[in-house]
């Protein structure tokens, strides 16, 4: 599936949000259409309980909405997972994968992230697959060379159909209200975007690359201004309306 857009902003709910939030949902789903007017394409991805329900509800208002985890598998003995096929039966467009959190706290590898993946692809959704160092790794100087690790682990090696998407997430700007400077996104953004290019030519050059930690309706102009920046992760921000809607704002401005 492929996606064409200036900009792509995704709302990460992580784990909140019971029906209530449908509600949120639909105050973002109203924004969607001129959104997409100008270019920029506006995704959610609730909780796995919420995603057919959102589906559902925002329905042909140009909302998409993905899940945030799947397993590598189609089907089977898996309990407590969800197969790509079963996010894009919910109507799921999207599947984050090798979220942060999810490396720190199930030890996800970027071999599995790279499974994972390649489930998605092969499923017809668009994986957003999430990199990035943590602070003793930056204060180390190693920022760059695990990034650039994780990308080129995590992306399945046969890649070639379809669409899929790079979150540079640094894991201590991530609910922390901490961003790094305009300039090491950028060198960041650079750096992804070259080795996409080195290993898969104008396929690579392709991939979406969006920036996730801490963004807000601050920030967010600043950043997504950034050459390679294609758009934003956004996980405390995209929970109401108006926190993900002022991101919006201040990137059409
Ligand atoms: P945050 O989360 O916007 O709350 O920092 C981003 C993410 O984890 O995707």
């Amino acid at each position: 599936m492929e996606i064409n857009v200036a900009k792509l902003l995704v709302g990460n709910w992580k784990m909140n949000g019971v029906s209530t939030a449908l509600g949120e949902a639909s105050l973002i789903a109203a924004a969607a259409k001129s959104a997409q007017s100008q270019a920029i394409q506006l995704a959610i991805c609730p909780p796995a309980t919420l995603l057919a329900r959102l589906s559902e509800t925002t329905a042909g208002t140009g909302l998409l909405t993905g899940a945030q985890d799947c397993h590598p598998k189609a089907f089977g003995a898996h309990t407590g997972d969800i197969s790509a096929a079963m996010v894009k039966d919910a109507g799921g467009h999207f599947v984050i994968v090798g979220h942060s959190e999810r490396r720190a706290d199930h030890g996800e590898s970027s071999a599995l992230v790279q499974s994972k993946a390649q489930a998605a692809l092969e499923a017809g959704l668009v994986p957003i697959i999430c990199v990035g160092e943590t602070g003793a790794e930056r204060k180390a100087g190693q920022a760059e060379s695990i990034v650039l690790a994780q990308v080129q682990g995590s992306i399945p090696e046969t890649f070639s159909d379809g669409a899929l998407v790079i979150a540079y997430e640094p894991v201590w700007a991530i609910g922390t209200g901490l961003v790094p400077s305009a300039g090491d996104v950028l060198a960041m953004h650079e750096a992804i975007h070259r080795s996409l290019v080195d290993r898969f030519g104008a396929k690579g050059a392709s991939i979406q690359l969006l920036y996730g930690g801490s963004v807000n309706g601050q920030n967010a102009r600043d950043l997504l201004h950034l050459a390679h920046v294609d758009g934003a992760l956004v996980g405390g921000a995209s929970l109401t309306a108006d926190g993900f809607l002022k991101i919006l704002h201040a990137i059409q401005e």
